[in-house]
């Protein structure tokens, strides 16, 4: 069966950067963040018999194995996902009420399909309308949008929490991009990390001023992925436990400030946590420095128009693109003057967004 899902980036206001368990993607800490309303990726994924092997193309682009996104992305969720059917999902046999009725409601589907029909390989399509690898959040959107799509073909029918903790298994942020709006990851305490999965805190409608102006200073890959700086960071930073004793505080905040709309504690606390996970990245040995001078100077601009009275904070993932925060009637004043400032390749203008859906028109 051919599924295509559309799945939209979020970008954390409060970060997740580091794991407790790297094979279960599993994170030190929890995180929130918003959806966007227009960084896409589609998927169309199809298991069938017909595949002698599982085909990969991300951006009209085949990945091969012995690519870093073939072996360590791509592959390793395959197997998440083969295995969950295969065993009839017995990742969720001793989970609550909840998730056994709809195990027992889903095994026999999923024997129906696994064993009988035996779909072993497959082939993954996707389309982006933003760079990837970027640090614009391209596997939030990717794992959700795969997970979506792969959870109708192989008739798993998982609700949202289920998705999100499958999500989470292909990429951390994904499991946040399974709601739209605005979403907590709770890290959970599990081992098997069936506690670690996302939460919405409000819908997308719930606040229509809330703004991110996206601000592209390079569209170049990074050369340093967030899965790999971040074992390294956990592994290497003085400042780690630092990091870890003060989430629990930003979290409050910014759960707060949501929900009261009080943009001034939102933005300020999401700019504060962001310098500190850089701040993780810089003391990191060796050190990740994925700021460039565009990424800079915009940090100047932002803190400046703040001191001269325009409500603006500024949010920086593992990348060079800097995400301005602002209320819509600033955006107009703040756009001309981010479109002034050196270093700007693009602009992108977002709000909150919408979670995963399911579309009638393939990519193949
Ligand atoms: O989900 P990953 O492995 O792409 O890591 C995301 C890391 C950050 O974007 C920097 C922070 C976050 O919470 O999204």
């Amino acid at each position: 069966m051919k599924v295509t899902a559309i799945a939209n980036a979020n970008i954390a206001l409060v970060k997740y950067w580091g794991k407790r368990d790297e094979r279960r993607i599993l994170p030190q800490n929890s995180s929130i963040s918003v959806t966007t309303d227009c960084l896409s990726i589609k998927t169309t994924v199809e298991f069938s018999p017909e595949y002698k092997k599982d085909i990969l193309i991300l951006d009209d682009k085949e990945f091969k194995q012995g690519s870093k996104e073939y072996d360590e992305y791509f592959e390793s969720f395959l197997n998440k996902l083969r295995n969950l059917a295969k065993k009839n999902i017995s990742l969720y046999r001793h989970f609550n009420n909840f998730i056994r009725n709809s195990y027992i409601r889903n095994k026999f589907v999923i024997r129906r399909r696994t064993w009988r029909e035996a779909p072993m390989f497959v082939k993954v399509v996707s389309q982006s309308n933003f760079p990837r690898g970027a640090g614009l959040a391209s596997s939030s959107a990717g794992f959700a949008a795969f997970a979506a799509a792969a959870n109708k073909a192989l008739g798993l029918g998982f609700k949202n929490k289920e998705l999100s903790i499958l999500a989470r298994q292909g990429s951390g942020s994904a499991s946040r991009s399974i709601y739209d709006g605005f979403v907590e990851w709770k890290k959970g305490e599990r081992k098997d990390g069936l506690d670690s999965f996302a939460e919405q805190i409000v819908n997308e409608n719930y606040w229509p001023d809330f703004r991110m102006i996206i601000c592209l200073t390079s569209k170049k890959e990074k050369k340093i992925k967030s899965r790999t700086g971040m074992a390294q960071t956990v592994k290497t930073s003085p400042f780690y436990d630092g990091w870890l004793k003060t989430i629990d505080d930003d979290l409050k905040k910014v759960r707060k400030g949501i929900i009261k709309r009080d943009f001034s504690l939102v933005g300020k606390t999401a700019e504060e946590n962001c310098l500190k996970m850089h701040a993780l990245m810089l003391s990191t040995k060796p050190p990740i420095i994925y700021w460039n001078s565009g990424t800079i100077e915009l940090v100047h601009k932002v803190i400046e128009w703040r001191e001269n009275g325009l409500e603006c904070y500024f949010t920086i993932d593992a990348g060079p693109q800097v995400k301005i925060l602002c209320l819509k009637k600033d955006l107009p004043e703040i756009l001309k003057r981010a479109k002034k400032t050196a270093g700007i390749e693009d602009i992108i203008v977002t709000k909150p967004g919408p979670g995963p859906k399911i579309v009638e028109n393939h990519l193949f």
